[in-house]
């Protein structure tokens, strides 16, 4: 039964020119799918899920906007609609409507990879691409302004049920708002902020007298674009009633740029973090507004329409990770979903692609195995039902038992502790770690509702095999943190990082961390955090090296205020009251410590192998026990082994 709190979700929300089924769409999110062969599944997918809208972006206007190589989705000419006319007929199929998303990079495109100079209201450097674009002559903005109006008339032809001008987070629109990257003095320029919106409102009125009235026009746009000297809310609240005067149907409201120096996208951003702005735009028009951004509880998306935030909810990653959200929450299923993390290892993909110019780079996600790969049914019935003993109930032996009993293996999960989740119990302590919580609560879930027999507080010993003769036994025992063999290493002051977050162990006032990867550090803010002194030793050149760039370089100004760091430096020796560290000339100096705490990786676990080997029995290693690895590798391989047993 769904909880009442939840029925405003879904009471269905007429607008200019489209109704909605329900309060909830689908965030525009560049993939790098292939257009013929994973969108419309991909989409399909999340129509099926139960979302009422799907944002389909972005979508280029015009040659000069592509912000990389490659075939980059586009509607700049008329042979585009027929490509893209597969996408919609799956979405509308599939029981939802589907807006495009139409965008030109600007500044934001990488020259270094599509062989040609950006172009811009200005030739303003970018710290995003680390390129200087040149500034659009006055003839070339008209012909933008006409890319943008045609590109609608296209989506419209396609069969779209509407558009979004991407207006925001640093991309060509943006541009032309804020006063930072545009200094014109042409009509497209000006002091303020309605003189740089000239450019927007001509797209605007342009694309109305192309598509006509009966066509819902959204604009995403930055109610704060998170840049110094850049667009406040004050300009927001100046160009929203604007926009809407001008032809807009519905205002799409987002938070910042690439360039942004706020993080919009981490853990650390709380649920929910933009509303605010929202409610302040929503004061001023009399269209509906949207919200999005790190919304990935249903609860929090009931308490922002319950307090007039929005009249609509967006989800980008939640719907990447669970196709499925909107209708588990429609059903009184919440339990049941998958809720992202804000890992941000997705947008990581995004980054490899278009700073590296990795073609190959697909986005990902880290818990959803099968985003991507909708159209494929890799989860099959099993041919011939087997006995599937399963040792670890980390993410890598949960996720192995979901798709096991999915597919009609009979599962049995042995875990040695009192609880689901392995390592993740530690993981999460740290500061901004805790939405690792919602990996435990999702297995734990999945594992009381699928019929997974699930033995807690029992160690695995080779005594479990003669009774219960399993046909197939999955290794998922995860990792051993290493020693070191630093003389003094087993001192009574010297603990491991993850003795210390399962505190087990108390630690004195000074503390050196020997090791500077993600555990490393992560333990060291949580020391810090308590009051501690503490100083990080890394011997390579940069610390959180293993930590993917999304989130490294906040974690990295975080902690960097809060710990001493010491790289380039090995220690080479643990004395009771203080680390000796040497320097890259092999100069040795000292470190207080009343306590050392090792976080220099972890060694694969497995010494269950031979009793295994001696039963003859068939097993498999995966996760940590295996290699250690990230959250990823042990769901990633959990999967593709569980699809194939
Ligand atoms: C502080 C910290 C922060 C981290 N942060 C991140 C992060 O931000 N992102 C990320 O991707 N990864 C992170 N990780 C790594 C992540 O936790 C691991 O990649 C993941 O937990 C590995 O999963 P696994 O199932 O292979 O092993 P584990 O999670 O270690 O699970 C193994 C399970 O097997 C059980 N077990 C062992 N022996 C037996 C036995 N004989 N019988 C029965 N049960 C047994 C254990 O009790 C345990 O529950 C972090 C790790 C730590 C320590
Ligand atoms: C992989 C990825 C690609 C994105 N691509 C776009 C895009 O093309 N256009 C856009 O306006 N926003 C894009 N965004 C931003 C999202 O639309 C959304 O504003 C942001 O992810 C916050 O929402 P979330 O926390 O629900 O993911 C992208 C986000 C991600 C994670
Ligand atoms: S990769 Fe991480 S941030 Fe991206 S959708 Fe999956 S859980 Fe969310």
């Amino acid at each position: 039964m769904r909880d009442p709190k939840l029925n405003i979700l879904f009471e269905p929300l007429e607008m200019p020119n489209l109704t909605l089924k329900n309060r909830f769409f689908m965030a525009p999110m560049g993939t790098t799918f292939a257009i013929e062969h994973q969108t419309p599944d991909y989409l399909a997918a999340r129509a099926r899920g139960g979302v009422a809208l799907i944002t389909y972006g972005e979508l280029c206007v015009h040659p000069s906007g592509k912000a990389i190589a490659g075939d980059e989705p586009s509607l700049d000419k008329d042979s585009d609609i027929v490509r893209f006319r597969p996408i919609v007929t799956a979405v509308h199929d599939a029981g939802a409507k589907i807006i495009a998303q139409l965008n030109h990079a600007g500044r934001y495109s990488f020259g270094r990879h599509t062989g040609r100079q950006a172009v811009a209201p200005s030739p303003i450097a970018s710290r995003y691409t680390g390129e200087t674009p040149r500034e659009l002559t006055t003839g070339e903005t008209d012909g933008m302004v006409m890319a943008f109006a045609e590109a609608a008339l296209r989506a419209r032809k396609t069969g779209f049920d509407g558009i979004e001008f991407c207006a925001c987070s640093g991309y060509l629109i943006s541009q032309f708002l804020s006063a930072v990257t545009n200094k014109r003095e042409d009509r497209y320029g000006g002091s303020d902020i309605l003189a740089r919106a000239e450019f927007l409102f001509d797209i605007l009125r342009q694309t109305r007298a192309l598509v006509g009235n009966d066509f819902n026009i959204c604009v995403k746009f930055d109610a704060e674009d998170g840049m110094e000297g850049g667009k406040t809310l004050e300009d927001a609240l100046l160009l929203a009633p604007k926009l809407v005067e001008t032809g807009a149907d519905r205002l799409h409201v987002w938070a910042g740029w690439h360039e942004a120096v706020r993080p919009m996208l981490p853990p650390s951003v709380p649920r929910g973090a933009f509303s605010y702005l929202s409610r302040a735009i929503r004061k001023v028009v009399n269209v509906p507004v949207s919200t999005v951004g790190r919304i990935n509880d249903p609860y929090v998306a009931a308490d922002i329409l319950a307090r007039g935030d929005a009249d609509l909810i967006g989800l980008g990653r939640p719907l990447l990770c669970d196709p499925d959200f909107v209708r588990k929450t429609e059903e009184g299923r919440t339990r049941e979903i998958r809720r992202c993390t804000a890992c941000c290892y997705c947008f990581d993909q995004i980054f490899k692609l278009v700073m590296a110019g990795d073609l190959d780079a697909k986005i990902a996600c880290a818990l959803n195995p099968e985003l991507g790969h909708e159209g494929e049914g890799l989860i099959q019935p099993a041919a011939l039902k087997k006995k599937v003993l399963v040792i670890g109930g980390g993410p890598a032996g949960t996720e192995v038992a979901r798709v096991a009993a999915l597919r009609g293996h009979d599962v049995i999960l042995y875990e040695k502790d009192d609880k689901l989740g392995g390592m993740l119990n530690l993981a999460l302590v740290p500061p901004h770690k805790e939405e690792l919580k919602n990996i435990i609560d999702y297995y734990t879930a999945q594992m009381d509702i699928l019929p997974v027999k699930v033995i807690l507080n029992k160690a695995f010993t080779d005594k479990v095999i003669k009774e219960l003769h399993p046909d197939v036994v999955v290794l998922a025992t995860g990792a051993t943190p290493l020693i070191p063999p630093i003389p003094g290493i087993g001192g009574t002051n010297v603990v491991t990082a993850l003795d210390v977050l399962g505190r087990k162990v108390s630690v004195g006032e000074n503390i050196v961390v020997i090791g500077g990867g993600l555990i490393g550090i992560e333990t060291a803010e949580y020391l810090a955090d308590q009051g501690k002194n503490v100083t990080v030793v890394e011997m390579l050149k940069s610390v959180a090296a293993d930590v993917g760039p999304s989130l490294r370089w906040g974690l990295i100004s975080r902690i960097s205020k809060k710990v001493a760091i010491r790289t380039s430096t090995t220690v080479v020796e643990v004395k009771e009251t203080a680390v000796v560290v040497a320097d890259q000339d092999n100069a040795t100096t000292e470190i207080r410590a009343d306590t050392v705490v090792l976080a220099v990786g972890l060694k694969a676990g497995g010494n269950l192998c031979s009793a295994l080997e001696q039963s003859g029995v068939e097993y498999y290693k995966i996760g940590c026990c295996s290699e250690p690895g990230q959250i990823v590798d042990a769901v990633a391989g959990a999967f593709a082994l569980a699809c194939r047993l």
